[in-house]
């Protein structure tokens, strides 16, 4: 096996893989599980760490501690500069990014039974959008962060070519292929020319024909979905004594991923105390009083995860209903409230989203300079990349282009291991 892998360093789910035999592999990083989620579960009650799904376990078995998720937003944005608390340890948000992408690369050796020495990083188009140094400080960050990790050298491919790379592996004729990978945290398309012929190819610089990406994912699709459904329960837009409405920052950090940390601070609970004072109306007061136990519990991710659930359930149905078994004050323990969310109400919430992605699409088309006939196959790829509005709008924009679905999880992973060949052999 080589001594140089691919790294997938993903907003949700990670993976490496190296080549084996000449074919790449993805290793098991989770029993036999080849993505580990991008998680983390400081577990105060147990003075344990833990990983992937077991850390989401844990925190959702309800032990004490603090769980993040979601860390490769903090890339580029001046959070990554400051910390959390677990148990009165400061913890910095950059060593954090250390740790997980250390547990990741020491597992990866154990299942390769190696050590991987050099790694081709995985990069999205843009990790911030409309801001250049932001975005090279996110990778200059990762660079250092793979660093400190023990790899001695780091490059970095563009997550949407690696996709391309594992596609065109497939091909037995050259194709004209817009390559669409809807991730947690970011979204890119590329419009490539994949061949069997050029695959071994080191310099494919031409065959990039134009490449475009946003800073939305399916972690935004869950923030916004919670806004509109979720977040009003606990109080969101609600009305005050004095005729002001509800402050909606900490709404927008519970239902923000990578902040749902920040709602959980001594003030924060005393601010929302001295809110409920404000407040006059009966249902209102029992909205709060939920906001309350829910930032006590540190129920957030357990929320955000329900977002996500319903996001995941909208894709095959019309209409899902939502427990939220957690969502009660203390003196309603046995109370469960349900919640029921249609397809198209999460379309509104998200509509400025996909509109984003469709203008990103549009760009992407119109610099490649080929017209939509062109276009033999759009290769979906990412876990999010079934999400009905986006799919609609290609059917629409490209109805003659051949619809392709990748290993939504793994063909990333795979193309990096084929650069990372590619690269160091
Ligand atoms: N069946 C599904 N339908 C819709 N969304 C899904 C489905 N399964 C997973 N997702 C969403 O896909 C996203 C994760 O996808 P993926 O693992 O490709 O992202 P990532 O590679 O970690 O992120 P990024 O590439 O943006 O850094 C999450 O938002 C998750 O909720
Ligand atoms: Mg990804």
């Amino acid at each position: 096996m080589a001594y140089a892998c691919g790294v997938d360093f993903g907003t949700s789910n990670s993976t490496v893989a190296c080549l084996k035999n000449s074919q790449p592999i993805l290793l098991a990083l989770e029993e036999d599980k080849f993505t580990l989620p991008s998680v983390i579960f400081f577990n105060t009650d147990l003075d344990q760490t833990t990983y992937g799904r077991a850390a989401l376990a844990a925190y959702l078995e309800g032990y004490e501690g603090r769980l993040m998720r979601s860390m490769k937003s903090l890339l580029g944005t001046s959070l990554l500069d400051g910390h959390t608390e677990v148990d009165g340890r400061r913890l910095g948000y950059q060593d954090l990014l250390i740790q997980y992408i250390a547990e990741l690369k020491s597992r990866a050796q154990q299942a390769a039974g190696q050590e991987f020495v050099h790694a081709v990083f995985g990069r999205p188009v843009h990790f911030i959008d409309d801001n250049p140094a932001a975005d090279q400080k996110a990778e200059h960050s990762l660079r250092e962060i793979a660093h400190a990790v023990g790899f001695k050298e780091i490059t970095f491919q563009l997550e949407p070519i690696a996709a391309a790379l594992d596609y065109e592996s497939s091909l037995v004729q050259e194709e004209l292929v817009l390559v669409v990978d809807i991730g947690g945290g970011t979204s890119d398309f590329s419009v490539l020319r994949l061949s069997p012929q050029r695959r071994n190819q080191v310099e494919r610089q031409e065959d990039i024909l134009s490449n475009a990406g946003v800073h939305i994912g399916g972690t935004d699709f869950d923030k916004y979905l919670s806004l509109r459904h979720l977040m009003p329960l606990l109080g969101m837009n609600g009305q005050l004594r004095n005729g002001s409405t509800m402050p909606s920052t900490h709404y927008f950090n519970l239902a923000t991923w990578h902040t749902i940390n920040l709602a959980y601070t001594q003030k924060v609970q005393r601010e929302v105390a001295d809110l409920m004072r404000e407040v006059e109306s009966p249902s209102l007061r029992h909205q709060c009083a939920c906001l309350q136990n829910l930032l006590e519990q540190k129920d957030g991710h357990w929320l955000a995860m329900k977002a996500e659930q319903a996001k995941i359930a909208l894709t095959e149905v019309p209409s899902t209903t939502l427990e939220l078994e957690r969502f009660c004050n203390k003196n309603e323990k046995n109370r469960t409230h349900t919640v029921e969310i249609s397809n198209a109400s999460f379309l509104v919430s998200i509509a400025h989203l996909l509109q984003e992605m469709q203008q990103t699409v549009s760009l992407v088309l119109k610099q490649a300079l080929v017209s939509p006939d062109q276009i033999d196959t759009i290769y979906f790829t990412g876990g999010a990349s079934g999400v009905r509005g986006l799919r609609q709008y290609l059917t629409q924009i490209l109805p003659h282009a051949r619809q392709v679905n990748g290993d939504v999880f793994g063909s990333i992973g795979s193309g990096l291991a084929w650069e990372a060949h590619r690269r160091y052999g």
